[in-house]
Order: C-alpha cells, then sequence, then structure tokens
C-alpha cells in the first residue's frame, strides 16, 4: 500500500505537483465500488497529534487535537484532503480548468481555487451570497486569495438551488468554456454525494490508525457541514470495525449514518454563531495558540466544550480527540474584528507608546494559564521587572 510518508512521493511532489501517482484504497476499503485509481500531493500529511488543554474543561477530561489545520499555509484544513483525489480525476482527464461553487466565504472553493494555482487550472467559483453587487464585496478571508491566485468569481443567491440553478449554470459556463476558449472543465458541485471526495476522509482515517487512536481514544469529535468528512471518518470506522470492537475503546456517531455506526461515536457540533462564541474563540487562542474559525471548528469546539462539562452522557469516555478541520481565513474577513475592540477585559490590548513609571502593564487577571503552569509574564513585563539587573532597556 502507499504510504503518504514515504520520502519517495514526497520528492515526486517537489519536482511537479500535478505529477499523477497510482492511488491504492486501504486493504479494508479496497473492495469500495467507484475508489479513485489516481491521486496527487497537495498537502503535508500525517498532520500532528498534541494535548490540549482549553479553558474550563473537567480535570478528568483528556482532550488532544488533531491539527488538520495543518495541512498546508493556503492550502489549511480538510478539504484539501478531498482535493487531492478530485483535482487528480481532473488532471487525468485532461481538464485544463476546474469549475466548483460554495457560500461566499467558503474554505472549499478558496482550497479549490489556491491548489488549481499550484496545478496550473483555472479556477471558475460559484459564491452563495446576499449581496447582489460584486463591488460591494469586500475582498478580504477567502475571497482576498481567491483574487489573489486568479480564480474567476461569480456572485449567485443565498438562496439558488444546487440541482435546478446551481449545476445547470456550472454546465453552461463550461460550455462557453469550450467553445470560446477550447478549455475543458472539471465541475465540483459541493453538495453532492461524490465517492471521489469521500475518499480524502477515508484515507483520514488510515491516517488516524497509523497515528494509534484506537489504542490512545475514545471518542472523536469533527465538525460536520456537508458530512464528507463525517461520512468518510464513520465509513472507515465501520470497515475497521471488527478491530475496534474488539477492544471496545473508540467509538464514532455522526448525524449522517447513526444506525450503522449505533455504538460508536463521533459527534458533530453546530452552535448557534454569538459573541459568547468570538469570547470562546479568542480564550482558546489566548490559552493555547491554538485557531478555531467562527464558521465551524470555534462552533464544534465550543459545542464540545460545552457537552464535556454538562452532559457526559453524550461521551464514551474521557480521552477526547477533536479534528481541527481549518477554515482559519475565517478570522480574517471581518468578523472577529469587533470581538477585539469589545473585549470585556485587559488580556490584549493595543496601546500607545507609554510611560511605564505612569502607566503599569495590567497583570491579567487570570494568573495561570490553562496548561497548567504559573502565568507567565509576557517578554515586555520581564524586561520592565528586571531592566535594572539585566540592563535591558525598553526606550
Ligand atoms: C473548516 C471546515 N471544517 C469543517 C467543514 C465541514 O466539512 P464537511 O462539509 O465535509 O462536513 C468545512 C466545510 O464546509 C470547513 O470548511
Amino acid at each position: 500500500m502507499e504510504k503518504d510518508g514515504d520520502a519517495s512521493n514526497m520528492f515526486k511532489w517537489k519536482e511537479n505537483p500535478a505529477t499523477l501517482l497510482p492511488y491504492t484504497p486501504p486493504d479494508w476499503a479496497s473492495h469500495l465500488n467507484g475508489s479513485p485509481t489516481v491521486r496527487i500531493k497537495l498537502f503535508q500529511p500525517m498532520t500532528p497529534i498534541h494535548m490540549w488543554k482549553i479553558p474550563g474543561l473537567p480535570d478528568d477530561v483528556e482532550l488532544y487535537i488533531k491539527r488538520d489545520d495543518m495541512t498546508g499555509a493556503a492550502l489549511t484544513g480538510n478539504k484539501v484532503r478531498k482535493l487531492e483525489f478530485l483535482l487528480a480525476e481532473a488532471l487525468a482527464s485532461k481538464c485544463n480548468a476546474v469549475i466548483t461553487c460554495g457560500a461566499v466565504l467558503s474554505n472549499h472553493c478558496r482550497t479549490t481555487a489556491v491548489a488549481a494555482g499550484i496545478l496550473g487550472l483555472e479556477a471558475h467559483l460559484l459564491l452563495r451570497s446576499k449581496i447582489k453587487n460584486p463591488e460591494d464585496i469586500v475582498p478580504r478571508g477567502n475571497v482576498l486569495l481567491n483574487r489573489l491566485v486568479g480564480a474567476q468569481q461569480y456572485l449567485i443567491p443565498n438562496e439558488a438551488n444546487l440541482d435546478t440553478e446551481i449545476v445547470p449554470r456550472m454546465q453552461i459556463l463550461a460550455k462557453q468554456l469550450s467553445d470560446i476558449r477550447n478549455i475543458k472543465s472539471y465541475l465540483i458541485p459541493v453538495g453532492k454525494p461524490s465517492t471521489t471526495a469521500v475518499q480524502g476522509y477515508l484515507w483520514a482515517w488510515q491516517e488516524l490508525l497509523d497515528q494509534g487512536i484506537q489504542e490512545r481514544f475514545d471518542d472523536v469529535i469533527v465538525t460536520i457541514a456537508t458530512g464528507e468528512n463525517a461520512a468518510g471518518l464513520a465509513i472507515g470506522n465501520y470497515l475497521t470495525g471488527s478491530k475496534l470492537k474488539n477492544n471496545e475503546k473508540i467509538g464514532l456517531k455522526t448525524h449522517t449514518d447513526r444506525k450503522e455506526t449505533k455504538k460508536k461515536r463521533l459527534y458533530a457540533y453546530w452552535v448557534k454563531y454569538t459573541h459568547f462564541l468570538k469570547d470562546f474563540i479568542r480564550k482558546v487562542a489566548m490559552t493555547t495558540g491554538v485557531l478555531l474559525d467562527p464558521t465551524y471548528t470555534g462552533k464544534a469546539a465550543s459545542g464540545m466544550s460545552h457537552d464535556l462539562t454538562y452532559d457526559r452522557s453524550k461521551f464514551q469516555g474521557n480521552r477526547i480527540l477533536f479534528i481541527h478541520t481549518g477554515g482559519i481565513f475565517g478570522l480574517y474577513d471581518g468578523r472577529m474584528t469587533n470581538i477585539l475592540s469589545e473585549s470585556r477585559d485587559d488580556q490584549s490590548q493595543m496601546k500607545v507608546w507609554m510611560d511605564l513609571a505612569d502607566d503599569p502593564i495590567p497583570v491579567p487577571a487570570d494568573k495561570r494559564n490553562t496548561n497548567g503552569h504559573q502565568y507567565q509574564p509576557n517578554p515586555i513585563t520581564l524586561n520592565h521587572h528586571f531592566n535594572e539587573d539585566m540592563h535591558i532597556s525598553l526606550t
């Protein structure tokens, strides 16, 4: 079986990112119909897993995080996993453009646009928005990156129907590109089930197995939207179920597939977007350095945190793995800006150049960080305290 971390494959990726590699699904998935036969190398595999002490968790909870936000820089997140298969299919069928759709702030569209840039494909994005006039869309967050990598973006109404309105437009666009410019397009109509797309998280399940999650965790938590991630993980869990059943240590449950994975648990959370959520994102960032996004992972993690505190019956055990699926550019589209200016405590303020004697640096109210260590003063405070002895000057 091909292994993601193989030096030979990494070398091929450096040679040419558009190189098509033969793909063999994991043994446990080899009997599934419609498995892709080729893939390309786009992301950094074997994303790390580490301990994650978010604020306010009960003491007996052992929370870890899998950093799928580290799959790449502009390619960050879960979406790039499926694109290794989808865009391989595009290249194998000699397409020169990719046409896809999503919300105006879509991570999938941004990842597709960036990946297309890497592979030398044109990207055409149909983006749902309440805003009708493209000039009113501020280029920031994912939209900024789409622009930077030269994707063509088309605004479509928020309520447009995928089957009757969006897909037909994608097909018309493909026809025009073909008739006028002799360009062949590959269509990714997000929201339609695709065995090729699910392969991305089937492979992620293999990666999790290789990282030893069966022995180490009781529950796995992931954010759900279209359900592709969750489906890949649930199918992976189901197909490797005998192994898991034997040691009864881990299980999955999803919104999409409750019956099949009855005894198994994978929680998908979707909490309301509130001031509380933004504050939660800020506190997690401040105490653990992990950046969650306001659309997906922030909601999932705050829902998880709530349930770990108030409804433990939802979990099989106390050893929890949260999968961070990325979305970080959601922090840069303006939604988080208010929270910083409205910040209710003094932990992270920006001041004008100050006279330290008259204007002492505020000491955060919470003197302990959540890793259980004593609060470490920031470097400026240190310098201030030791100024005389250490001859470090702030001026
Ligand atoms: C950052 C992030 N996390 C999670 C999800 C949910 O993934 P899925 O659509 O496969 O359920 C998405 C996709 O919409 C996403 O962008």
